[in-house]
């Protein structure tokens, strides 16, 4: 345990019993009508209204797990959960190396029926959220986004409820708006975010919380700042820059970018993305002061991780070309995130600064480019 965390002792009461309080209490959650499965859900009822025990295993279940973040985490729940234990789903299909490294099944968070059998089959205990449309996709068709981010999150809540699952759910800088304190951005505050993805993030934010409050569900939400990490490709996202000028200073050594130079973000390095959730999933309820918390690392400008990068590769030329609507969004967003709830209720540390995320990136994208025969400068 690290020093200044609040510790406490989980009753019987909070293990044992929340569950039984959440089943029932759930059954007066008029959000689902069942009636096409009324036969199903009597046998549900009937036969297994005892609460599973705290030391049940973690069986947990990742849907959207092939994009940018999905993979890794399984990666790491497996090294503490065993192989089996970590499932991930996605619409699209997966590559061999996913395929070959544990169990990975076909789900469409659409499917409400389909996702309650995978859970129920498979006795999921945690089910991490990360299903979403790509970003660029996502503005542009607000009608199918709305659709999977936004009844794909009542789906799982439901499921979630209706099973006692812990749910995690990310929610994103994009949270907060022109109106939000933004330096730093405390987790409690003004939310009114301009995008269709913050306002989304922040309905999931408020429907977990109040699930919780109402019926129990154990609902776990981090902000993420903007992620970074060398395999996977950019994908049109506001803090995109961050990955794409590594890229370009291995390649060409020259990267345009779509913000002003000044623009400063809150970051973060994949792994501590990872490291976090799992470690929020693994702390006591009775430790959670909050359901959603902002977690921070750091937060810098596109000058300032330039002036990094050329410590290590000197030739790096910037050229700043601003894109009106991304400069727009960034300069609402917050530019720190104050995260001492997090390091406080369950002892949140990243691991990465600035230093340290250039060094990494720029090797491990020397290694690929290496290892794929590219040129590397
Ligand atoms: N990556 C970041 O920097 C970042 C930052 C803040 C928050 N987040 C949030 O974290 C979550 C995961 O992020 P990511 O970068 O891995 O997302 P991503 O867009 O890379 O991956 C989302 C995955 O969802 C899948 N998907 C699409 N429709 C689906 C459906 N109907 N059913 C099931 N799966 C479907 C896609 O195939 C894709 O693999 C998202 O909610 C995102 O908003 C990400
Ligand atoms: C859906 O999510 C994606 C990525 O997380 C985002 O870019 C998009 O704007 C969101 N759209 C809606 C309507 O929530």
């Amino acid at each position: 345990m690290k020093p200044g965390v609040r510790v406490c002792v989980p009753s019987a009461a909070v293990l044992g019993l929340f569950c039984r309080g959440c089943l029932s209490r759930w059954r007066s959650w008029p959000g689902r009508s069942f009636s096409s499965t009324s036969r199903e859900m009597s046998r549900w009822n009937s036969q297994d209204t005892s609460p599973p025990s705290p030391q049940e295993n973690v069986r947990v279940l990742i849907t959207g797990g092939l994009g940018q973040l999905g993979v890794g985490l399984a990666q790491m729940l497996r090294k503490q959960y065993g192989r089996d234990n970590v499932i991930l789903s996605d619409i699209k299909k997966p590559p061999p190396h996913v395929y070959a490294n544990g169990p990975f099944v076909y789900a469409d968070v659409l499917d409400y029926k389909h996702l309650r059998e995978l859970i129920v089959n498979n006795r999921v205990t945690w089910l991490v959220h990360y299903s979403a449309l790509l970003s660029a996709v996502g503005e542009a068709n607000v009608a199918l986004a709305r659709k999977i981010n936004i009844t794909g999150l009542h789906n799982v809540l439901d499921l979630a409820l209706e099973n006692c699952l812990r749910l995690f759910v990310p929610s994103t800088i994009g949270a907060f708006g022109p109106s939000s304190p933004r330096d730093p951005a405390p987790d409690l505050c003004v939310q009114r975010p301009r995008t269709i993805y913050g306002v989304s993030k922040v309905h999931g934010e408020l429907m977990g919380e109040y699930l919780h409050h109402k019926y129990g569900l154990d609902f776990r939400c981090l902000r993420y700042p903007g992620v970074i990490s060398s395999n996977t490709p950019p994908g049109g996202g506001t803090t995109d820059y961050a990955v794409q000028i590594f890229h370009d200073a291995l390649s060409t050594g020259h990267h345009e970018c779509y913000l002003r130079p000044d623009t400063r973000l809150p970051m973060m390095h994949i792994s501590d993305c990872h490291r976090a959730t799992v470690e929020f999933m693994q702390a006591p309820e009775c430790q959670l002061s909050l359901r959603t918390y902002n977690i921070a690392a750091m937060s810098f400008t596109p000058e300032e991780v330039a002036q990094e990068i050329r410590k290590h590769l000197p030739h790096l030329k910037v050229t700043y070309n601003p894109d009106t609507v991304r400069q727009t969004i960034a300069d609402s967003w917050p530019v720190r995130f104050d995260d001492t709830n997090a390091r406080r209720d369950w002892g949140w540390a990243p691991a990465f600064g600035l230093e340290e995320l250039v060094s990494d990136m720029l090797r491990s994208i020397r290694d690929k480019r290496t290892s794929e025969g590219l040129p590397v400068s």
